[in-house]
């Protein structure tokens, strides 16, 4: 199969998908891009690789990549998806896919004049417990989906080191919470509408936060299915034999699973049989550097499965448009927030004349 050829731009998270392509029989790395000269030097060091430019400019105009990784600022994602396509590149954008809906039409108009994939890197989805919840569901075994819970909460109190995250372009809504609710949506893909709570922990006010950092929502789907997600980001956690910082819950008319990010866990019952599954053995491969911090198995499994998706000219998942409708639920959740009522996906799609986006069936 043939190798495509990867540009990185931005080295702090890309560290992991440099580490993913480098390890893949798929990619090769073609160019690194960051503002940071030193970064940049520090990852050719650390990768054994050469090609290293500050501009983005030049990572555009180098004709050895063919699809560029996008792993910069949330704000700085749409412009910069914007810009790789319009220079005839793919795209793999990390989450959140975008920081808001106001550059979302632009991002739609490129992709369709270029003719590009862009694949959303919902890194999760590619994590072993949850694709095996996801393959296991796919059966059929377990009935009816009844309801699905999903939260993510992490001591992340470290990542407000990072100056972009101490300005109010930075919202834990869109950053944290954009992994349950795509695990949410990969279930239940027509959600209507939404309402919740949020508010910033003295923890997040008192390290620099500009906007919340806890929430609570609950989602119904178009046939009127309920769910649920939340999250937190500077709080001590419960330790992980007792419960882990990411899961997903199905519950249905047969059985239900679980797929929980720590121990590499999946859980699941069905009639009178159950078992806990846990992919510890894999722990090398999806933590290779810096602690549970990083993410490189789940992105090698992403890059590999949109090279395969580009070879034989499937449209990867999550692609553009069901990356602007997570983009417009996050959007609807906030705005639950600050008017304490419930919001519908369909007015905030029609807020930004993305109506011919919203799912199939959904009011
Ligand atoms: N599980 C996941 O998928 C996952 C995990 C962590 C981070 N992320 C995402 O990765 C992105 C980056 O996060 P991070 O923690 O690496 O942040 P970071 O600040 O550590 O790294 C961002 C890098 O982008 C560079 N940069 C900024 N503007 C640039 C420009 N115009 N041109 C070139 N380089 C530029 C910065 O110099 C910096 O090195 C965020 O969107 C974050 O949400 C995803």
């Amino acid at each position: 199969m043939k190798k495509f050829g990867l540009g990185v731009l931005g080295l702090g998270e890309g560290r992991s998908i440099i580490s993913g392509a480098l390890h893949s029989q798929l990619w090769t790395v073609s160019q690194l891009c960051d503002l940071d000269e030193q970064l940049g030097r520090e990852r050719c060091r650390e990768f054994g690789l050469t090609n290293f430019t500050t501009s983005l400019k030049t990572l555009l105009e180098n004709p050895a990549v063919e699809v560029v990784g996008i792993y910069t600022p949330d704000h700085l994602h749409a412009t910069h998806i914007i810009q790789a396509l319009r220079a005839g590149k793919h795209v793999i954008c990390t989450k959140p896919f975008l920081n808001d809906l106001t550059q979302a039409q632009e991002v739609l108009r490129a992709q369709k004049t270029s003719g590009k994939h862009i694949m959303v890197g919902q890194s999760s989805r590619f994590f072993a417990p949850f694709a095996r919840q996801r393959s296991h569901f796919n059966t059929g075994a377990f009935g009816e989906l009844i309801t699905v819970e999903a939260y993510y909460n992490a001591d992340h109190r470290w990542f407000l080191k990072k100056a972009w995250a101490k300005t109010a372009d930075f919202k834990w809504l869109y950053g944290g919470l954009s992994h349950p609710v795509d695990l949410m949506r990969w279930y239940l893909p027509d959600i209507a509408e939404v309402m919740g709570y949020a508010a910033l922990s003295k923890n997040g006010r008192e390290l620099g936060l500009k906007n919340p950092d806890t929430f609570q929502f609950i989602f119904k789907s178009s046939d009127g299915i309920p769910a649920r997600v939340s999250g937190t980001y500077h709080s001590p956690v419960i330790p992980l034999q007792r419960d882990s910082n990411m899961s997903c819950i199905l519950r249905c008319a047969n059985g239900a699973s679980q797929g929980d990010y720590y121990d590499l866990r999946y859980a699941w019952k069905l009639g009178e049989q159950s078992n806990i599954e846990t992919f510890e053995d894999q722990d090398d491969y999806y933590f290779r550097f810096g602690g549970h911090s990083h993410h490189a198995g789940e992105y090698q499994n992403y890059i590999e499965y949109f090279a395969r998706c580009l070879t034989s000219g499937h449209s990867p998942q999550p692609d553009v448009l069901e990356g602007i409708v997570t983009v417009a639920l996050l959007q609807a959740m906030e705005k639950s927030c600050t008017s304490g009522l419930p919001v519908k996906l369909a007015d905030v799609l029609a807020l930004h004349d993305l109506s011919e986006l919203l799912p199939a069936g959904t009011p």
